[in-house]
């Protein structure tokens, strides 16, 4: 896939190229170098060739747009009808969690874990319990039944994980469902990388799970597989009439705040864009296995699992030092940005997080830096 030269990503002002001086590879937060999908770019400047730039009326279009994706992807069939439009996943979850919470309630979450999962309880007004995934990066489903029998609110999960890029099998989600249907737990399910598992792996949408509708809500987004994050349009998709009547009890304004560009964005890449996607995952596939092969020649201290989705790869630097000093050395020495472990748990503790959505280029030198931080 086309990579622009690094002087003209330079000219983007998202914030992965304005938080850094100009010396810096950032190769942190999750944005992608590729770019846009030709239908979604084609979307874009014909709205702003029409002055199409009001306020968004996401439905019914998202929800078609979605659900035939979802289908033809995942085999997964639903109402149109079922989907709600919001800003971005993080509003949908607090908002969500707002409903179905009360200040003394406790919601679960999995670290290591995207840190915003962290913010996200506390922002609804209520409390977090954390039941890490095991040393496999798995759900430590044994516990999460402890911590279940204790009649928390809510189980916000990652699926896939972030930042570890496990994808979790439909016999964990099984499970995962029989314990929240026993001890009357919700599960928020955060699905934004779900458009983004890799080859090798299959993605098993949470409300596929015979039984989940009554238990669990989905959060589904465009701006993680096609870039489109600034634009603000995700979806929140129920499976059941307890739920979808929870929705409908959102705030109003909540629909308002939604992008307009982003849902024209979004319809686009979920109607047209699976031929850029196809592509997309055979670059991020390749990047993968050169990631791999970098590590093992030029930081063989440094050890990691290959995300199954994701680009984001999760790397196991503890040889390198300890809490965020890896992160530091990176930054410090090498010039390369990458994000510390522990903004996703005290289990990243010399872990990093590196963003290998890039240039075959950028990620050779990256990785040559990174070892000559630690020379
Ligand atoms: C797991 C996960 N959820 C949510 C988000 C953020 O989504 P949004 O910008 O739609 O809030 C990210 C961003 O990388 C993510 O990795």
């Amino acid at each position: 896939m086309h990579v622009d030269p690094l002087e003209t990503l330079r000219g983007r002002r998202s914030a992965k190229w304005r938080t850094y001086p100009d010396d810096v590879l950032p190769l942190f937060v999750a944005e992608m170098d590729y770019p846009l999908a030709p239908p979604v770019a084609a979307a874009l400047h014909a709205a702003v060739d029409a002055s199409d730039t009001g306020y968004s009326l996401a439905q019914p279009d998202l929800g078609v747009a979605l659900a035939g994706f979802a289908g033809r992807h995942w085999g997964w069939d639903f109402d149109p009808g079922a989907v709600t439009a919001v800003a971005d996943v993080g509003v949908g979850v607090v908002e969500l969690l707002r409903l179905l919470t009360r200040p003394a309630d406790t919601v679960v979450i999995s670290p290591p874990v995207y840190p915003p999962f962290f913010d996200w309880a506390p922002e609804a007004g209520t409390r977090l319990l954390e039941v890490p995934l095991t040393g496999e990066f798995r759900l430590d489903l044994p516990a999460l039944e402890a911590a279940f029998a204790a009649h928390p609110a809510v189980y916000v999960l990652c699926n896939p994980h972030n930042p570890v890029g496990r994808v979790h099998t439909r016999e964990e989600l099984t499970a995962l469902v029989r314990l929240a249907r026993l001890y009357g737990v919700t599960v928020v399910s955060d699905e934004i990388h779900a458009p983004l598992v890799l080859p090798g792996a299959e993605f098993t949408p949470l409300l596929s799970i015979p039984g989940a509708g009554e238990v669990a809500v989905s959060l589904l987004s465009a701006s993680k597989a096609f870039n489109l994050a600034g634009l603000k349009c995700a979806a929140i998709v129920t499976g059941g009439p307890a739920l979808a009547a929870l929705v409908g009890r959102l705030p109003p304004d909540v629909r308002w705040r939604t992008g307009h560009l982003g849902v024209l964005a979004t319809v686009a890449a979920f109607k047209e864009g699976d031929a850029w996607l196809a592509e997309l995952h055979a670059e991020l596939d390749e990047r993968r296995a050169q990631l791999g092969r970098l590590l093992s020649t030029r930081l063989p201290g440094v050890r990691w699992r290959a995300p199954e989705a994701t680009y984001l790869a999760w790397l196991d630097c503890r040889a390198l030092g300890r809490d965020d000093e890896p992160q530091e050395l990176f930054l410090a020495k090498g010039r390369v940005a990458v994000e510390p472990g522990t903004r996703f748990g005290a289990a990243g503790a010399g872990y990093v997080r590196l963003n290998f959505a890039t240039s075959s280029g950028i990620l050779d030198e990256a990785t040559a830096r990174m070892a000559g931080a630690t020379g």
